[in-house]
């Protein structure tokens, strides 16, 4: 039932999300933001969709050099996820502990500190409402052997998700499969 009493956001209704670190631009002009609109779009080739405001730093260095880096954080770097989401611009990662390290294939570094990183080119950019999607290709990547064995996660390595504002939950490492 829609609550008007405490203004529901309708896309509350499908947290707990995961929340991930876009990277974007090089040099003095690398910044770090949060954020919880990212899905996969296509799996050959692999198209990764962020969605982001145009208020944004990030938006701006996406738009200009056209690629960013998708960084998946770990419950212990929860400090840093949230500057990267209430500070704006290249000065916060002066706060931040995290180490940036050179992609593979891009410009756009990756954060050594992350579970895994995703090197993206963008091949499109719409807006809808008040956000831009952008879409990148996956072109390059590196993980943490540990966090991803086999290829597959390990619900151990400290995965984390968004509640909402300022919650942010790990995953309970039990693994329940469908009874089929
Ligand atoms: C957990 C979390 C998730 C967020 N998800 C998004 C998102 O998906 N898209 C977006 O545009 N902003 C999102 N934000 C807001 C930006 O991260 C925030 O405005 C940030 O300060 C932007 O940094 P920048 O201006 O340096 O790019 C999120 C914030 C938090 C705390």
């Amino acid at each position: 039932m829609f609550d008007r009493c405490c203004r529901l956001r309708t896309y509350r209704l499908l947290y707990p999300l995961r929340t991930f670190l876009i990277v974007s631009g090089w040099g003095d002009e690398t910044d770090i933001m949060a954020a919880d609109w990212v899905t996969v779009l296509s799996h050959k080739p692999t198209l990764i969709g962020v969605s982001v405001s145009p208020e944004r730093y990030t938006h701006r260095l996406v738009s200009r050099h056209r690629e960013f880096v998708v960084s998946v954080p770990s419950i212990d770097m929860v400090d840093d996820v949230w500057i990267a989401g209430s500070m704006s611009g290249p000065d916060k990662l002066r706060r931040m502990s995290l180490t940036l390290i050179p992609s593979h294939t891009i410009r756009t570094p990756s954060i050594r500190e992350a579970l895994a990183n995703i090197e993206c080119r963008v091949v499109d950019a719409r807006s809808y409402g008040d956000h831009t999607l952008f879409v990148g290709e996956a072109v390059g990547y590196s993980y943490k052997e540990e966090a991803y064995p086999g290829g597959e996660p390990d619900p151990t390595a400290g995965f984390l998700a968004h509640i909402a504002w300022d919650k942010f939950i790990g995953f309970r490492p039990e693994v329940r499969r469908p009874n089929t």
